[in-house]
């Protein structure tokens, strides 16, 4: 099926398959329409279409659904499909995804290797047919037969033409992928993947030094950051400091990989976990090693201890959605830090 897009400053037109929904299609096919979640939550992916019945329903009870005036023809591209050929309006200035830019792409895979890291988050890796090129910071969605609709995963690894993509999943209650993946019968299961996804990606040719700053398993992403900075020896010439956090000590995960990274660059790579929920242990149980602990909400302890050194830096933000946008307003509204250098992904 043909989606004909009017955008404010020109005409594009891609193919989109049956039950692919439009925005997956478009950037598929090199076209960079607005999104963010890719999932049905934030509404940033809105459209408008003159014929509705050439589109389909989606999701009905897509909490992004609320940011749209339905009377209007408006819809959430990462939820609907073409039903036939189409005209939608995005409103927005649409250009093409520049050269080198890797386009995502539908892969199969196959979950293994699935681990408890603490009692409420698992680590897993899925092998994919086709080897995925991604950015540090980037995500995936992810489908299995189980589970209706696509869940939003970041990638923790950093590999070019990756053929497993390492992945870490905290339990919500009563969230229907997360519970399928902490009970019996998803070792083993098949996947469908669409990616790599997200712009919160770390560009070393920026030249600027890190800011992260992560809540649960918001962490991902900064491993593959951190990962991708270690192995290319950006931290010799940069200085990175990295947030992490958590409620208590008994929900600290990844501190072996991340005491390999701190200890790897002493004195420009720092790494605090905050504590939201008790206070930071002393004496044996205080873990040796190069990684510090805070005691407070994450966002407050990265203000205190970034205070004035927050001027060149790009910064990249991931977890739950109050805690993203506790640290955005930290660093816009009080360390005026220009928001094109804050980068986030609200894992709502
Ligand atoms: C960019 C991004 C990156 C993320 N990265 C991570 C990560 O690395 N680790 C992590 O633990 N979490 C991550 N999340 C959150 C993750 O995507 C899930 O929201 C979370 O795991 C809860 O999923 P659930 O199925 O258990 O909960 P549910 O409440 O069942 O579902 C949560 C989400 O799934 C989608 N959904 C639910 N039902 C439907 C349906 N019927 N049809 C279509 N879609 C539906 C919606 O987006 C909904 O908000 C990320 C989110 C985003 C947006
Ligand atoms: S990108 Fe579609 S609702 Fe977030």
């Amino acid at each position: 099926m043909k989606v004909r897009v009017r955008a404010k400053n020109d005409k594009f037109e891609f193919d989109c398959r049956e039950g692919e929904s439009i925005l997956y299609a478009g950037l598929r096919n090199g076209l960079a329409l607005p999104y963010e979640c890719a999932t049905g939550t934030c509404g940033t992916c809105k459209a408008r279409v003159r014929e509705p019945a050439t589109i389909g329903e989606g999701w009905i009870e897509a909490p992004g659904n609320g940011y749209l005036k339905r009377e209007r023809g408006e819809f959430l591209m990462c939820q609907i499909c073409a039903l036939a050929d189409c005209e939608i309006a995005v409103p927005a200035n649409l250009s093409r995804t520049s050269a080198g830019t890797s386009r995502p792409a539908w892969t199969q895979g196959r979950i293994r290797n699935l681990r408890h890291l603490t009692h409420d988050v698992v680590a897993f890796d899925i092998a994919v047919d086709d080897p995925m090129d991604f950015e540090a910071g980037q995500f995936a969605v992810v489908q299995v037969p189980q589970v209706q609709g696509f869940r939003a995963y970041s990638m923790v690894n950093y590999a070019k033409a990756a053929r497993s993509l390492e992945f870490v999943v905290k339990k919500k209650p009563d969230g229907a992928f997360s519970d399928w993946l902490f009970g019996p019968g998803a070792e083993g299961a098949d996947a469908t993947v669409f990616g790599p996804l997200g712009n919160a990606v770390f560009r070393p040719e920026e030249e600027r030094d890190v800011l992260c700053i992560a809540g649960g398993s918001g962490i991902a992403g900064m491993m593959s950051i951190l990962a991708r900075g270690c192995r290319d020896g950006y931290f010799k010439s940069h200085k990175g400091n990295l947030f992490f956090g958590v409620r208590t000590m008994k929900d600290v995960f990844f501190l072996d990989e991340l005491s390999s990274f701190a200890a790897a660059f002493p004195g420009s790579l720092r790494i605090t976990i905050a504590l939201s929920d008790e206070d930071v242990p002393v004496g044996d149980e205080r873990p040796n090693g190069p990684v510090d602990f805070a005691n407070g909400f994450v966002h407050a302890v990265a203000s205190e201890r970034m205070a004035g050194a927050c001027d060149d830096i790009t910064a990249f933000i991931a977890g739950p959605p109050p805690m993203v946008d506790g640290a955005i307003r930290m660093l816009i509204v009080d360390a005026r830090l220009p928001a094109s250098q804050v980068r986030y992904d609200k894992f709502s």
